[in-house]
């Protein structure tokens, strides 16, 4: 097992890092949407090749509407990993910028354009934490080697963290290739920060009768004997987006819409994931009602912009919210308004960068050993 050097990680809480980022200036506060999508546009066409705007499914549709690529994390970081420009517009959450700089070439710049865009499950896992966890769990299973493997919403310190102990990152779409790939090379798992993507990939690989889970909360009362027997030891992390989906939801959709198909993310519980009929991240979402027929109607369990977008997207298709009007938004997705998007590009022009995400060069070259472990399989 490889020893752990944290003191040669930033040890300061990963929200806090990023001391350079900026509120929006009050004049870009009241923008009406006609003038911002003129001024937005005009701005894109001024930066030409010089800049491309990647933008998570789940942003609001005057963000997506500007982007040059919209998909899944999996997707965006293969993008930002491919972009020739030299800024990268991320509209999405801390944790995908950050991963977005970690691909991208030392001259490219990747800009976050809201403070406030911060995913509250990569909060759920902070560095500090694991470190103290960490020591915790390797006694409890005396001298087993724990592969930690962190999903994609992490922040970098973390991923540095799992590479330096021999992890790998993971997102929804390959967590089940990455567990396959960490069980070839040690004997349990320590999946971060989402217990239920964890305990789906657990189930998926047919080993649910061999996890456990960790709750960094109460650390007096973990069992260690449940460590030591499980293959796969979940921290207790999760979306409260998806987390609100239930069976009684899936019942119901079935019951007023029949006929109805029901897609959700592997953020969501167990017997949701189990109950559905689709299962997969958000391009899989996407994907499964770009191919559907016109006259089929699907359930989306998943954050309500993708499926407003999705609705939009395909007339020809029956799209409902699997909750209805209990569908979430997420926080964090939705502080990216397009004021923000009008500033950061107008700033652009002038040959200003404003809120630059730049993951500190120690915690990127071992966040990178993580990412390119998981974009080799
Ligand atoms: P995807 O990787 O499926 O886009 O999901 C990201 C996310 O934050 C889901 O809540
Ligand atoms: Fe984070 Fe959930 Fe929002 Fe995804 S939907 S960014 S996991 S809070």
């Amino acid at each position: 097992m490889p020893t752990m050097e944290m003191g040669t990680l930033e040890t300061e809480l990963s929200l806090f890092k990023y001391d350079n980022l900026e509120q929006l200036p009050s004049e870009y506060r009241e923008l009406s949407e006609e003038e911002r999508t003129e001024r937005i546009e005009r701005s894109l066409d001024r930066l030409d090749d010089d800049v491309v705007v990647l933008g998570h499914n789940y942003q609001r549709r005057e963000i997506v509407e500007h982007a040059n690529f919209v998909g899944d994390s999996y997707q965006l970081s293969v993008e930002a990993a491919n972009a020739d420009a030299e800024y990268v517009v991320f509209c999405g959450v801390t944790f995908m910028a950050e991963s977005a700089d970690i691909i991208t070439d030392d001259e490219q710049t990747v800009i976050l354009p809201s403070m406030e865009a911060s995913c509250p499950m990569a909060g759920m896992a902070e560095a500090l934490q694991v470190d103290s966890a960490w020591a915790k769990i390797e006694s409890a299973t005396s001298d087993a080697d724990i592969i930690p493997i962190t999903y994609m919403n992490s922040y970098a310190d973390l991923k540095a963290f799992c590479a330096e102990q021999g992890g790998a990152v993971c997102t929804s779409s390959n967590a089940h290739q990455v567990f396959e790939w960490a069980l070839e090379r040690g004997d349990k798992i320590l999946f971060l920060p989402d217990k239920h993507l964890g305990e789906n990939t657990a189930h998926r690989l047919g080993l649910e009768d061999s996890v456990t889970e960790w709750d960094p909360w109460n650390p007096a009362e973990q069992n260690p004997e449940a460590v030591a027997e499980s293959d796969i030891i979940l921290w207790n992390g999760y979306c409260q987006v998806h987390e609100r989906f239930t069976v009684e939801h899936i019942d119901r959709v079935r019951e007023n819409h029949p006929g109805a198909q029901v897609v959700v993310h592997p953020e969501c519980r167990r017997e949701v994931v189990e109950s559905a009929d689709v299962v997969g991240s958000t391009a899989t979402v996407c994907e499964t009602v770009a191919d559907a027929a016109p006259d089929e109607t699907w359930a989306i369990g998943t954050e309500i912009h993708l499926v407003r977008h999705l609705q939009r997207w395909h007339p020809e298709v029956t799209v409902v919210p699997l909750c209805g009007d209990a569908c979430m938004d997420c926080n964090a997705m939705r502080q990216t308004d397009p004021n923000y998007l009008t500033w950061v590009l107008e700033e652009l022009v002038e040959g200003r960068e404003r809120n630059v995400i730049e993951v500190q060069p120690h915690e990127k070259e071992l966040a990178t050993v993580a990412l390119d472990r998981m974009l080799e399989l």
